[in-house]
């Protein structure tokens, strides 16, 4: 272990002041202190999930990455462990940025971008190697970087290169990595047969309006018959975090993707940096849940963390409609005994909330979170259109979201004490950060029906 990395370590144990706060996520992950951004190396390993992140321990706004690490048997309950990487070696210096993770003949593999800014201030990404035996205990590849600015294509920057996430195909190794070239955003694709020694196939995904200046955390996987393109475009200051997923036919021996359709994946603005992996034929999503002009509003002093991540969802294909379900196993027993709301009677909770509703609300309906002066309301509005509105002492905000199926709408609702997630029948979804000055009180319901619904127990979640 580096000096660097044991001095992560040491300072983690000895300055962790225990997780009580407000804000800290009672079932989503956040690190134990420290700032903490996009989820990296993804992976089903030696029986147990890995969840690696961008992670500065050192303070609760970002810089100084290194790579934390987390462990888990059912993607809710999560144990961190010591970081897995840090900025210890000449070509990463500056920063370990993301990455992603394989498998390959028993060893655990990390792909991760090292940054290094000069005495200049300009900035070079190379992509890296380490690996481990045990998925505890990681060495960085003696002859890294594995690729450097001499294996970019023409026009393609040196200083925006970064985030490569690996794919396995019919015997090769691919890398989709982030790219900028004349200050737009490019997607590019390498190949490789034994992850250490990698070529330069294609450009896989560019000239497109959606790559915005840089599109961060490129991400490949198949979708049914199709291939998915998810990236997080820096677009610009109206819309500065959009990530999208672009489905299409994809030719391995030319690199070349067919674009057939393109959307955004999670229609809340907080959602950012998503990563993917396949669990048993699933293909499993956790992002990194960031509001762009909330990031450093626990950077504070009071607060010892800054950071947390989404809840696993799982994607699929439906007619060709994309689908995201939350990886949570609702248990639907007896303890979990349905309610009904009417607008005569609301339900007191406390400050986190899982609601699983298979009746969903009418058009017309509205569900309303209070708490002292602060409220989340959500309606909807036609067949396909809710509208979330938030109105907090530190933000005020309304989202529209818009789900594609127009019955009897299933409805989840995941309220943690700094998130918001809502899956409307699995296609409308809406991730948002929130900092509400005080605990909710209760929920009630406004409507011509009755609502039925299901708090779910934390205690009863698997
Ligand atoms: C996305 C990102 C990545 C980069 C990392 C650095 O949030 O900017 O492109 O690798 O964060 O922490």
């Amino acid at each position: 272990m580096s000096l660097i990395l044991s001095k992560a370590a040491k300072y983690i144990k000895s300055n962790f002041r225990g997780s009580s706060d407000l804000y800290r996520p009672e079932f989503h992950f956040s690190a134990p202190l420290g700032w903490l951004n996009d989820p990296n190396g993804l992976i089903f390993f030696q029986k147990q999930f890995h969840l690696f992140y961008q992670y500065n321990p050192y303070a609760t706004k970002w810089g100084n990455m290194h790579w934390g690490h987390a462990v888990s048997r059912d993607l809710l309950h999560w144990q961190n462990l010591m970081p897995a990487l840090a900025p210890d070696e000449d070509y990463d210096r500056s920063g370990a940025f993301s990455g992603s993770a394989i498998e390959r003949g028993g060893l655990l593999y990390l792909m991760y971008t090292g940054h290094v800014v000069l005495a200049d201030g300009s900035v070079t990404e190379t992509q890296n190697i380490a690996y481990s035996l045990d998925g505890l205990n990681f060495k960085k590849y003696e002859k890294n970087p594995v690729i450097a600015a001499d294996k970019l294509p023409e026009g393609a920057s040196r200083s925006d290169f970064r985030d490569p996430k690996i794919i396995h195909h019919d015997g090769h190794y691919y890398a989709v990595i982030a790219s900028t070239a004349h200050a737009q955003g490019q997607i590019l694709l390498y190949r490789s047969d034994d992850l250490l020694d990698w070529q330069y196939f294609s450009t896989i995904f560019s000239n497109r309006p959606e790559l915005g200046m840089m599109a961060e955390c490129p991400d490949l996987f198949q979708l049914d018959d199709q291939y998915a393109l998810v990236f997080s475009a820096i677009v610009g200051p109206d819309l500065p975090n959009a990530v999208y997923l672009a489905l299409g036919d994809l030719d391995w021996s030319t690199g070349h993707f067919q674009l057939n359709k393109i959307s955004i994946l999670d229609q809340g603005q907080d959602f950012y940096a998503p990563q993917s992996f396949s669990y048993q034929g699933q293909r499993i999503m956790i992002p990194w849940l960031r509001n762009n002009d909330l990031v450093n509003y626990l950077s504070d002093g009071k607060h010892s963390w800054n950071g947390q991540m989404g809840i696993p969802r799982e994607l699929s294909l439906a007619n060709g409609a994309l689908i995201q379900r939350p990886v949570l196993e609702l248990g639907q027993n007896e303890s979990n005994s349905p309610f009904r709301l009417s607008s005569k009677h609301s339900i007191a909770f406390l400050d986190t909330l899982i609601l699983n509703s298979n009746s969903g609300l009418a058009v017309g309906d509205r569900l309303l979170l209070t708490g002292g002066q602060e409220k989340i309301e959500l309606s909807r509005q036609t067949n396909s259109d809710y509208e979330l509105n938030l109105t907090l002492v530190s933000s005020k905000r309304r989202i529209n979201i818009m789900s594609t199926s127009d019955k009897d709408q299933v409805l989840i609702l995941l309220l943690d004490r700094s998130s918001l997630e809502l899956f409307i029948d699995n296609t409308g979804v809406a991730s948002v950060v929130l900092y509400p000055e005080r605990p909710w009180e209760k929920i009630s319901y406004f409507g011509t029906s009755k609502f039925t619904g299901r708090i779910i127990n934390l205690e009863n979640l698997k």
